[in-house]
């Protein structure tokens, strides 16, 4: 129901206490989310976003019940993502005359999703909406932060910047604001959510932010899709992205990989042992790929001055926990990491080629041809998996 954020803005989103995958099964959310929609009302009642199609009814409901849904002068499509338009066929065809504001690519993508032809108005970078009492939208597009349809909207007067996906992350919350949750987990789930989901897009992060701050715009809240609305400092979410997106890196090594009978797993420990010994100062994860979440290790490559990545052979190839997290680094385009594979075998031995070709597909800057270990790992395997860590802390 409708939450009091600022004067005449109120949230009337979604929290969604229940959700532990997003985008499919690709993204854990262990802390749930939110779907924030808000609704504007000085001269004109406006709403921004709404909510994912299974709470599409609830939502609309929710509006009538608040005695939104006949007030409703407008809706602004931010982002066509189902997330935030999965209610509004349930709200047009309720107020089927409701005209809908978006980008271009916006219109495009929400006849791709719904097949309709609603009252679509396209807008651009600085098109205004008058909200009245001397107050406006201002449109800034976005695109490929993350979708080619997204942009933000930013109120004047309030100075608030709704920036849908942009600086939100998993976070069921009825606190609604930065500074009335868990400082750890908000932070956690921030990075989780960049590295998972923008680190593709960094470039462009980093451009968008940049021509933001040149407009020199007073900004009180900053009203993201996902999670809290940040009002306290609302500019340090800002500040963490620039950082984020210039091939941001902590003196962190992850190692990842997965085993069979925990040979390959062996070499991972003697690995980590012998790079915590050789810099005591470094942080080492071992993340065991089919038994631990990809997301989470994904948060850890992000936050990583460089990779191990380990598979035995398997019919000439690697493990399919393996491959899979290839596919996602593939995806994510991580620069500024080094890198390397290992892995046992017992007579071909492809696997640290497979593994080296994959790292340098996914533009790792590999540091050597890797290690390999014949058979389950005796005590000079293992003892050359600690060297080589050792070795590996020196040149990263
Ligand atoms: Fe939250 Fe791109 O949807």
């Amino acid at each position: 129901m409708k939450k009091h954020v600022a004067a005449n803005v109120s949230w009337v989103g979604k929290v969604d206490w229940e959700l532990s995958k997003f985008h499919g099964d690709e993204y854990s959310t262990h802390k749930g989310s939110t779907y924030n929609s808000y609704v504007i009302e000085e001269e004109k009642t406006v709403l921004i976003d709404t909510v994912w199609a299974p709470y599409a009814q609830e939502f609309v409901d929710n509006l009538e019940a608040e005695g939104l849904l006949a007030k409703l002068d407008a809706v602004i499509a931010q982002h066509a993502e189902t997330d935030h338009s999965g209610a509004l066929p349930e709200l047009l065809r309720r107020r089927p005359d409701l005209p809908v504001y978006c980008t271009a690519n916006g219109i495009k993508s929400l006849k791709g999703h719904y097949h309709q032809d609603w009252d679509f108005h396209p807008v651009k970078t600085g098109d205004e909406f008058m909200l009245g009492n001397g107050k406006k939208l201002v449109f800034v597009e976005a695109p490929m932060l993350h979708w080619p349809d997204s942009m933000f909207s930013y109120m004047t007067g309030d100075a608030i910047l709704f920036s849908n996906d942009a600086f939100g992350q998993h976070l069921a919350t009825e606190r609604l604001f930065n500074d009335r949750v868990d400082q750890d987990v908000l932070w956690t789930e921030c990075l989780k959510y960049y590295a998972n989901i923008l680190t593709p897009f960094s470039s462009l992060v980093k451009s968008k932010i940049d021509q933001v701050l040149a407009l020199n715009l007073p900004v009180a809240m900053i009203a993201t899709s996902h999670g809290v609305i940040w009002r306290d400092n609302p500019t340090q979410i800002v500040l963490k992205y620039l950082e984020w997106c210039q091939e941001y890196k902590e003196d962190r090594v992850t190692i990842l990989c997965d085993s069979m009978w925990n040979g390959t797993r062996a070499l991972a420990d003697e690995l980590a042992r012998g790079i915590s010994d050789a810099s005591p100062g470094t942080t080492v994860m071992v993340h065991c790929l089919s038994k631990f979440d990809k997301n989470d290790a994904l948060a850890d490559v992000f936050r990583s001055k460089a990779i191990l990545l380990g598979s035995p052979t398997v019919n000439k190839g690697i493990l399919t926990a393996v491959a899979a997290i290839i596919e996602e680094m593939k995806g994510l385009r991580f620069r500024g990491k080094k890198a390397a594979a290992f892995g046992t075998y017992g007579w071909s031995g492809e696997s640290v080629s497979v593994l080296s070709a994959a790292l340098d597909a996914c533009g790792f800057e590999r540091v050597d041809d890797g290690l390999k270990a014949l058979w389950n790992p005796d005590a000079d395997s293992l003892k050359a998996a600690y060297d080589y860590g050792k070795a590996f802390a020196g040149k990263i």
